[in-house]
This record gives structure tokens, C-alpha cells and sequence, in this order.
């Protein structure tokens, strides 16, 4: 097992390998009552992990919502704080959130409020969510005017990133978090992460056991190192984490989320580079290493057939919530990764041409 420290205060850690969830029995230990939070669907395929945790606390509380991103919203929130109240959490007691990211974040939020503040262990059940969202205390909700955008800051306990219920992850939620592993890749501290993908690409894929651990734990380290320096997203440290993201996000609109997130990004990722290299902010080289990386990782490099054209990206892209009317991106350059607002946009019509966008 790897275990890596988030230097908050408190800090807490995040235990990453086969067999993490055990580490739950010293995180709840000490409470007198505990809900544990995941989709019903998700209690039947990770029966094993389930019963581990109930082989901890034989008295914990289960409490089920919908997968899918459909079901982060503020009606699963009451649920969720009304099945805590029915089943007797009381302040000072636990919230387990077993699942991924949906679950995460749900969960993460209502134990943010519940209360006024529960603890919660995280147990993230997908790459995206070990590497990403279990870490760093965003919790949020859904509204119909946007994603994301009722939620607070409220750190966990720790994070149980047990990488052997990667083994039942469907391929393409797989994919959606080695498109987050292809960004932390491309960042300064990300060269741990690029030679293990270099070197082992095709056993991820395979869901290499090893390997899989090995690559958790280096992005997630990377995240954890991120968060400590920037915690509630005020030094402009943490927006660095949204490399690839501006092109991404409006992909993954347009397309009525046909396109996955992490194949979203990885395109995001070319964009971005070939941004900065039409800036001069980097050389040719970069763009090779992007290139590299994505297929070892076989993720796409350019827009499907079909995709929307420059127009309806550019105009989600304005739209974005760091954007603030403008057009905002993370790039990298001679100093790492740096905010650049409305490049020109002749250099924005040669990034979408490389990627395949109709300009
Ligand atoms: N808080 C943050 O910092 C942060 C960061 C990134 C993303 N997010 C959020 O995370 C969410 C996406 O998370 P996600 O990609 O984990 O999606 P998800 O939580 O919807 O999980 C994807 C699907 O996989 C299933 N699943 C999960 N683990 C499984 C397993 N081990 N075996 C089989 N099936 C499994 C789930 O039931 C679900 O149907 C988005 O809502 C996004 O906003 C939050």
C-alpha cells in the first residue's frame, strides 16, 4: 500500500493499493455511528469491499441514490441528510462515500451540511475519483443552471483508494480517468506519471494490478501536493489542475455528453499544447510528448466526426465559470503551467484546426 499525506490542517491521508479499504477501521473506529453512502447497483458489484466494511462496523447504516451524474442534485441531498436523521447520525458521527466522483461529491456535500459538518471518509471506486475527486474536499451539486454550482469545501478524514475494485470499472469510465492520468502526465511534477505510462501503457489498460497502483499514487500524490498548497482554490495554484479542461468541458457539452469525459480531455490536452505552441510558450517537442502519451494511453488526439464546429465550442467556452466573460485557459510555457486569457484568435483557429474542429 502507498500512503501519502494531504499537509492540511489536519492533515489526513490517502492510502492507495489492494485491500485500502481495511484502513476504514481506524478512520471509523471512534465514531458511534456511521452511514455509508454508494448506488445500489454499486453495493452488488463491490460486494467484497461492502463486506469489508461491514465486517469494521456490522452496524453500519446503508444508504442508497441513483448513479449517475443526473442524480447530483439537491433532491439527493435531502434524501441523503433525511435517511441520516431517520437513521440516528448525530453530530460527531461519520459519513463513509463509497463510488465514484457522483457519490463523492452527493455524499461529500451532505455531510458538509448535515449538521452543519459530518466527518467523511472517502472511498473512491474509479480512477477519476482516486486521483481527482476524492481528494481535495470539493463537494458539490448540480443545478439546472450549471454543474457544480452549490457545493463547499470540506476536507475528509482520509481516502481509501483501493485500486482492486478497478477490476469491475466499466472500459469507458477507465477511460474517462486516464484522461485525468494523461494530464498529470503533461504537468511540471508529472514526470513520475509520464514514464510509468511510457513504460506500461498497455498494462493499464489490462488493469495491471501493480501497475495500477504505481499510477494512483503518483497523480494522486500530485493532487494531494496541489491541494496543500492551495486548499480553497485562493492562490490560483489549484486552477492548474484544469489543464485541458476549457476545450474539454465544451466538448462534453456539445456533444450531449456522447463523448466521455477523459476522451474529452485527452483532446482538450492537444488542444492546449498545440495553443501554447502556437504562442511560442513551448517547442515542437511538446506537441511529440503529447502525441506519446495519449496513444500509449489510447486516447484520441482529435474530435470525432460530427463534432460541433469552432463557433458552438468558442461560445460554451465563454461561458465557462473561471472564464468570466472572456476566454481563459491553462497553458504551459518556460515557466510550467500558467493562466492565459484571450489568446489571439488566430492562434485559437490553428489549435482547433490540429485537433480536427471546423473552423
Ligand atoms: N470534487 C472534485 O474535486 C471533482 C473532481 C473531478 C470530478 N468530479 C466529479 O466527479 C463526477 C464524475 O465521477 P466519476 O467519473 O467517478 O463518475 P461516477 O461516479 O458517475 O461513476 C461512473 C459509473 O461507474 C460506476 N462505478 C463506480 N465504481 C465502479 C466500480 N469499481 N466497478 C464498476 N462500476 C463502478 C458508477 O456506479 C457509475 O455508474 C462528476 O460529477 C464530476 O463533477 C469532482
Amino acid at each position: 500500500l502507498h500512503r501519502l499525506t494531504v499537509a492540511l490542517d489536519p492533515p489526513y491521508d490517502v492510502v492507495v493499493g489492494p485491500g485500502a479499504v481495511a484502513e476504514l477501521a481506524p478512520l471509523v473506529g471512534g465514531y458511534r455511528r456511521v452511514a455509508v453512502v454508494t448506488h445500489p447497483e454499486l453495493e452488488r458489484v463491490l460486494s467484497p469491499v461492502v463486506d469489508t466494511i461491514r465486517g469494521i462496523r456490522d452496524d453500519a447504516l446503508l444508504v442508497h441514490f441513483d448513479q449517475g451524474e443526473s442524480s447530483k442534485t439537491l433532491v439527493t441531498v435531502e434524501h441523503l441528510c433525511r435517511a441520516f436523521a431517520a437513521g440516528g447520525l448525530l453530530r460527531g458521527d461519520a459519513v463513509v462515500a463509497l463510488g465514484g466522483g457522483v457519490v463523492g461529491d452527493t455524499a461529500g456535500f451532505a455531510a458538509a451540511v448535515y449538521h452543519r459538518g459530518v466527518a467523511v471518509v472517502h472511498v473512491p471506486t474509479t480512477v477519476l475519483a482516486q486521483v481527482d475527486a476524492a481528494i481535495g474536499g470539493k463537494t458539490a451539486v448540480n443545478v439546472p443552471e450549471g454543474k457544480n454550482l452549490v457545493g463547499a469545501f470540506h476536507q475528509p478524514e482520509g481516502v481509501l483508494a483501493d485500486t482492486s475494485v478497478l477490476a469491475t470499472l466499466p472500459d469507458r469510465e477507465l477511460r474517462c480517468g486516464l484522461g485525468e492520468v494523461a494530464k498529470y502526465a503533461l504537468m511540471p511534477e508529472g514526470a513520475v506519471v509520464a514514464d510509468l505510462v511510457e513504460r506500461f501503457g498497455g498494462r493499464i489498460h489490462a488493469r495491471d494490478a501493480a501497475v495500477l497502483e504505481e499510477v494512483v499514487a503518483a497523480c494522486a500524490g500530485i493532487k494531494a501536493g496541489v491541494v496543500a498548497q492551495d486548499p480553497e482554490e485562493r492562490r490560483g495554484l489549484r486552477e492548474r489542475l484544469n489543464l485541458g479542461h476549457t476545450l474539454a468541458h465544451a466538448l462534453e457539452t456539445t456533444s450531449g455528453h456522447e463523448l466521455a469525459h477523459g476522451e474529452c480531455v485527452a483532446i482538450g490536452l492537444v488542444f492546449a499544447t498545440e495553443l501554447a505552441h502556437s504562442l511560442e510558450r513551448v517547442g515542437p517537442d511538446a506537441l511529440d510528448r503529447v502525441e506519446k502519451l495519449l496513444s500509449a494511453l489510447d486516447l484520441p488526439r482529435r474530435v470525432p466526426e460530427g463534432a460541433a464546429g469552432a463557433d458552438a465550442l468558442l461560445d460554451v467556452m465563454r461561458r465557462d465559470k473561471k472564464a468570466k466573460g472572456g476566454l481563459t485557459f491553462v497553458l504551459p510555457g518556460r515557466d510550467g503551467l500558467e493562466r492565459v486569457d484571450d489568446p489571439p484568435a488566430r492562434a485559437i483557429a490553428h489549435a482547433f484546426a490540429a485537433v480536427g474542429v471546423r473552423t
